[in-house]
């Protein structure tokens, strides 16, 4: 590790990896520089390959609602590999897990661990398709679901609701499959169920949209979706794979209320490690192989590595009623940044829903959807990104993401963290 620079460790990946990155949003794509190799992370910190520390408002996408190498999940993680790290056969270490989520959440009735967010979907569509024995999915503009082939797909230029692909190599068939519409619009909610309500097997929502800036849904639309898609037959399915444990203990379904027929999650349930999973109600879930006729299976699934990091991860969320907490620092954080922006007079502003916030530029009312989202985004994010980085803050590298506040994120680092914003953006 001596030596090492971010941009010849950049160059070195792009010769053997497409991009030099393992993930798009990692490239730093539009930001002019290479993006930083990190060799280290501790709690809300990361350390750059050539030294440099950085508060990290990305954890990882998500996933590390603690923190970085939070050290009982670091235990637990390190006695399970003193014990095994996979077995490909039964365990009890999932078992726990499940029935840890099962009681706590009464609505996943039944539920599978898969290894990633993705695949929690793809199943979850599957089983949905399987139950109503109906083709087609409706999606909404603006909600990322992960790279499964039909939700890659983006508004088509015809009649409302039709998707065209948004991904090479994703067949037009398959993207005809799924119909997309936008978000926060009763009125092309009904119109889509009325004209194809009846070939519908299930409408998938983020229930709070956070993939393409943060983009909060009024409850009445979603009660809306949850009561179309009823009448018409139509399975809802909640991804929570950001949302879940994240706003609350039970997500959105515990924010709004609203059961959904199956749920997504991923990120912090695995505790850091891959980890997916998708569940709900017990006779759709009674579906899944072996038990019925939809297959899906994992050679890694259900990884006791990832099983015991969650399970830590969650219990000591519960212990420490670590989502008041986080939600009351990221609430402060998010006003003195709002605060800082509107005494500089800078065009900045900041949304903010229990720990996740998103800086943006519009002063309009609140944004609920993808167009309302100000044309120079990117542009404004950009500088703001940059300056940050060298004020030892380390946003997600892209002007849509929102930001994670950990457990490990304290009120001073938070405090702390607001001024060097607020000065990036004052540069
Ligand atoms: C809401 C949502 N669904 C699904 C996914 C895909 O999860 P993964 O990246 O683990 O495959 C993501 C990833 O960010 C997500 O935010």
């Amino acid at each position: 590790m001596q030596n090492l620079n971010s941009e010849s460790l950049f160059e070195r990946s792009k010769k053997i990896v497409p991009g030099g990155v393992h993930s798009p949003v990692r490239s730093f794509k539009g930001m002019d520089q290479a993006p930083i190799f990190f060799k280290k992370a501790e709690g809300a910190y990361l350390t750059s390959v050539e030294g440099k520390s950085y508060v990290d408002f990305c954890q990882s996408f998500g996933p590390l609602i603690l923190g970085h190498r939070d050290p009982e999940v670091q235990e637990a993680v390190l006695e399970m590999i003193d014990t095994a790290w996979t077995f490909g056969a039964c365990e009890p270490y999932s078992l726990e897990l499940a029935e840890w989520i099962s009681e706590e959440l009464p609505w996943m009735e039944k539920l599978r661990f898969v290894s990633s967010g993705t695949e929690a979907v793809m199943s979850a569509l599957r089983v949905a398709r399987a139950a109503t024995g109906r083709s087609k999915i409706l999606k909404f503009d603006g909600c990322y679901h992960g790279h499964v082939d039909s939700l890659l797909v983006q508004a088509g230029s015809g009649l409302a609701g039709e998707a065209s692909s948004s991904s090479a190599g994703v067949p037009a068939e398959t993207a005809q499959q799924t119909l997309v519409i936008p978000l926060d619009s009763e009125e092309k909610l009904e119109s889509v169920f009325a004209r194809e309500g009846s070939q519908i097997a299930a409408v998938i929502i983020e229930p709070l949209p956070a993939n393409y800036g943060l983009l909060e849904q009024r409850k009445e639309f979603l009660q809306k979706v949850c009561a179309v898609a009823k009448k018409h037959g139509t399975l809802v399915i909640f991804d929570e794979v950001i949302s879940g444990f994240r706003v609350a203990l039970g997500g959105m379904v515990e924010v709004t209320g609203l059961i959904p027929d199956l749920v997504t999650y991923g990120k912090i349930i695995g505790g850091g490690f891959p980890v997916g999973c998708y569940g709900g109600r017990k006779d759709l879930m009674d579906l899944v192989a072996p038990l019925g006729p939809v297959y899906q299976a994992g050679t890694l699934s259900a990884n006791p590595v990832g099983m015991r990091a969650g399970l830590v991860t969650l219990k000591k969320m519960k212990r420490e009623n670590g989502w008041v907490k986080l939600h009351e620092r990221t609430q402060a954080f998010s006003l003195a940044l709002q605060k800082g922006f509107a005494k500089n007079s800078l065009d900045l502003q900041v949304e903010n829903f229990a720990s996740l916030f998103w800086i943006h530029n519009s002063a309009g009312a609140k944004i609920r959807t993808v167009e309302k989202i100000p044309t120079n985004q990117a542009p404004s994010f950009k500088k703001l990104f940059l300056k940050g980085l060298k004020n030892g803050i380390y946003l997600a590298p892209n002007a849509y993401e929102v930001g994670f506040v950990s457990l490990a994120h304290s009120a001073e680092i938070l405090a702390e963290s607001a001024q060097k914003i607020i000065e990036a953006a004052c540069e």
